[in-house]
């Protein structure tokens, strides 16, 4: 499969004080068309600052894109003019975002805010645009479309409200979905109806998702590949099958006894992760993940580790050292 996104190295800076913080390090990861990546991490761990750093939209006064690469079909990103970042965001990269109630306009029509992006990227004929914007409604299950659309946000539901936000992403037929915990704020039942229509749309339109969620168990189904963020690095990466069979960092372990399993009945106490993830400002010396870990080695705490490679995973962890390391 062809790379669609590939991050080489990449790492963000956060400027305070005079001062330049590293809050993502060493980020390598690809999206292949139509594939689905998952990025996992307790909340803190910099999901969303990778998400947003895709396009650049982290503030350029606060951020700094310090060093490495953003291939977005093989053209570097962090070399992109403001006319080709105005059309890849909100145009080739869609993004929806964990709270409808925010990410949505409270003061503007639906039927303005969803034919936003078509007028902007695709067409300035509004009928057409409000054409497509009927048609997805329809697509993601909304009825009573033509009065929705002359509704407000804040008179409807957490639910209808993100699938209008699906359906908005949609305007202008993204190569890349970037989900930011589109569920997480929405009930159980409601939050599985909506993973399967983003299933759906994915099959029908090929296009990519970057599906970024804390909860390990819901991505696991959904995903072909799936990488785990801690503190602003990688730890471990690989195909959904191999990580959740055989977790190779003890962070992912970790995370793994923390979802219930179905049909455990035992009633079992879920294992939480002892201690809280640093801020950046606090990211140790060493490892990041060496204070929470039960299996750190004396080194944890001097050295960060490289990324090792395996078959269909790679980890970033003291105890594969000695396999084959790739960013040595
Ligand atoms: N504008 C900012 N200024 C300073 N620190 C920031 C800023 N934005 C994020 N951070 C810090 O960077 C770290 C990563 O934040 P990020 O929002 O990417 O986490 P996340 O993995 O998306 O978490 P969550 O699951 O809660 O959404 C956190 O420690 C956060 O406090
Ligand atoms: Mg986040």
């Amino acid at each position: 499969m062809t790379d669609l996104l590939r991050l080489e190295n990449l790492s963000v800076h956060l400027l305070a004080n005079h001062s330049s913080i590293p809050v993502l390090q060493d980020i390598n990861f690809s999206v292949a068309e139509g594939e689905i990546l998952a990025v996992v991490g307790e909340s803190g761990c910099g999901k969303s600052l990778t998400s947003l750093a895709l396009t650049r939209l982290l503030p350029e006064k606060v951020f700094s894109y310090h060093s490495g690469k953003i291939l977005f079909q093989n053209k570097n990103v962090l070399e992109f003019s403001e006319t080709e970042l105005y059309s890849l965001r909100g145009g080739e990269i869609a993004y929806i975002f964990q709270d409808p109630f925010t990410s949505l306009n409270p003061i503007k029509k639906i039927k303005d805010q969803i034919i936003e992006p078509y007028i902007i990227h695709i067409s300035q004929n509004k009928k057409e645009a409000i054409e497509k914007a009927e048609f997805l409604l329809g697509k993601v299950g909304i009825t009573d479309i033509k009065d929705r659309m002359e509704a407000y946000p804040g008179q409807m539901s957490g639910g209808i409200l993100q699938r209008i936000s699906i359906a908005m992403s949609l305007m202008c037929n993204p190569k890349l979905l970037v989900a930011d915990e589109p569920t997480s704020a929405l009930d159980v039942t409601i939050q599985s109806q909506l993973v399967d229509l983003l299933m759906e749309i994915r099959k029908e339109n090929k296009m990519s998702i970057l599906f970024i969620s804390h909860d390990i168990g819901l991505v696991s189904s959904i995903s072909d590949r799936i990488i785990i963020m801690y503190a602003g690095q990688i730890v471990e990466s690989g195909t959904v099958d191999s990580v959740m069979d055989a977790p190779l960092h003890p962070y992912t372990t970790a995370l793994l006894g923390a979802i219930p399993t179905i049909g455990d009945l035992s009633h079992k106490r879920l294992d939480s992760i002892p201690g809280i993830v640093p801020a950046p400002i606090d990211f140790p010396k060493g490892c990041h993940f060496h204070a929470r870990c039960t299996k750190a080695l004396d080194i944890c705490k001097t050295k960060n580790p490289n990324m090792t490679d395996r078959e269909a995973q790679s980890v970033r962890c003291f105890l594969y050292e000695g396999e084959q390391t790739k960013n040595a």
